[in-house]
């Protein structure tokens, strides 16, 4: 496919306060000054401003507090800020999470999807400005699951599996159909599990080390072999930086660093990479591990094929896991009071002090 030389003016990010918009954000800023970033976050759970006081008070960033389904706010930012691309990462992103609880999953990731493209076709149409990208964040989940072999191309079907899976399917079917209905110049870009500083501790390998740190028990779902393919999270931002200036309207593009391990692969790296850093014996993190009842649904095997994103856009990993993971740690060990403030909720009072509002 022929790429694209697309410069954005002024970027709206969704979910920037969430842990891969904000790892976006933090390097997207320094990178590119000639555009401003407007970032809209309803401050769930999961979003924390802290993790972004490294660009709060630079005047290429503002935050506005509101809900990707409130149309009339999404339309006065796209039109008062001139906004030439929009980069939608808000969602409810935990697997578990939407068995306990689908409909948020809907609400947000279905509905809240299409809000933000009726809006942004809207103002595309509008002709306010001259050139214009509607760009989905998606998952490798929405393929569904792998046997042994294999791997997701761009061309795989879309086989969901979970709540979370079918809902982030649902988005990705409505930008497909407002680029075919429209024309409008949607990118969409699935990308494996990322790991990496600021992960909210539901997640696998954060709350490994949450847990190991805490001395409590480690849950292995299942049998522990189902597999994952793993890319750290500025890879990631890296790689939705690349696409956004280089993908034609219309693409879809697979991220992923050919990195896969089994759950309990990742569970033992971990505990042994802590038990070195605390100083314990040799086994004594493996100690905590605990096999729990399987997730319903558990898909097996996730395994990226990104080969197009390389060789059209030339992008590739810079991080080897064995640099990645322990520098995740390291962040985890120095961070322990991020930690203790996303796990308690008082991180949501830092919005009141910090923008004096109700958060
Ligand atoms: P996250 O749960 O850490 O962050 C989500 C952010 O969205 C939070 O800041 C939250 O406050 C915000 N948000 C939720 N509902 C909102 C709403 N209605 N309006 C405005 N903001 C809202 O998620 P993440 O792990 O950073 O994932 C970001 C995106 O990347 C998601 O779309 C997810 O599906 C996708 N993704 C994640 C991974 C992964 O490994 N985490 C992998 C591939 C794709
Ligand atoms: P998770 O981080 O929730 O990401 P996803 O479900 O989107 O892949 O889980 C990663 C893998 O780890 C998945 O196979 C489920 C498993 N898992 C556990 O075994 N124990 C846990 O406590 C969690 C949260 C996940």
């Amino acid at each position: 496919m022929p790429v694209s030389s697309f410069a954005p003016t002024a970027l709206l990010v969704t979910g920037g306060a969430g842990f891969i918009g904000s790892n976006f954000i933090n390097r997207f800023i320094p990178l590119n000054p000639g555009c401003r970033v407007v970032n809209l976050d309803a401050l769930t759970y999961a979003g924390n401003l802290k993790n972004l006081t490294a660009v709060e008070k630079n005047p290429a960033y503002r935050f506005v507090k509101g809900n990707i389904g409130d149309s009339s706010l999404v339309a006065a930012i796209l039109a008062e800020e001139k906004i030439d691309a929009v980069i939608h990462f808000a969602a409810e992103s935990h697997v578990d999470r939407s068995i306990s609880g689908p409909e948020i999953f809907v609400r947000t990731n279905v509905l809240g999807t299409q809000i933000l493209l009726e809006e942004s076709r809207k103002h595309w149409q509008s002709g306010q400005v001259s050139e214009f990208r509607y760009y989905q964040i998606s998952t490798d989940e929405v393929y569904g699951s792998l046997g042994e072999t294999g791997y997701f191309t761009e061309e795989t079907p879309l086989a969901p599996n979970s709540p979370y899976s079918a809902s982030k399917t649902g988005a990705d079917l409505l930008v497909r159909a407002y680029n075919e209905t429209f024309g409008m110049p949607t990118i969409i870009s699935r990308c494996s599990n990322n790991y990496g500083p600021y992960h909210f501790p539901e997640k696998l390998i954060p709350l490994l080390i949450a847990n190991i740190i805490a001395k409590k028990p480690l849950p292995v779902y299942g049998d522990g072999k189902n597999v994952r393919d793993w890319l750290h999270v500025k890879d990631h931002a890296a790689a939705i930086e690349c696409i956004l200036k280089g993908a034609m309207p219309g693409s879809v593009y697979n991220i992923g660093g050919n990195n896969e391990w089994k759950n309990i692969d990742i569970v033992n790296l971990v505990c042994d990479l802590l038990d070195v850093r605390l100083g314990l014996k040799p086994g004594d993190n493996r100690k905590l591990i605990t096999f729990v009842k399987d997730r319903p649904g558990h898909d097996r095997r996730y395994a990226i094929d990104a080969s197009r994103l390389k060789a059209e856009l030339v992008w590739s990993p810079a991080y080897t896991f064995e640099t990645g993971i322990a520098e995740t740690i390291d962040w985890y060990l120095a961070n322990q009071e991020w930690v203790a403030d996303v796990t308690s909720g008082s991180y949501l009072d830092y919005y009141q002090k910090q923008y004096g509002g109700k958060a």
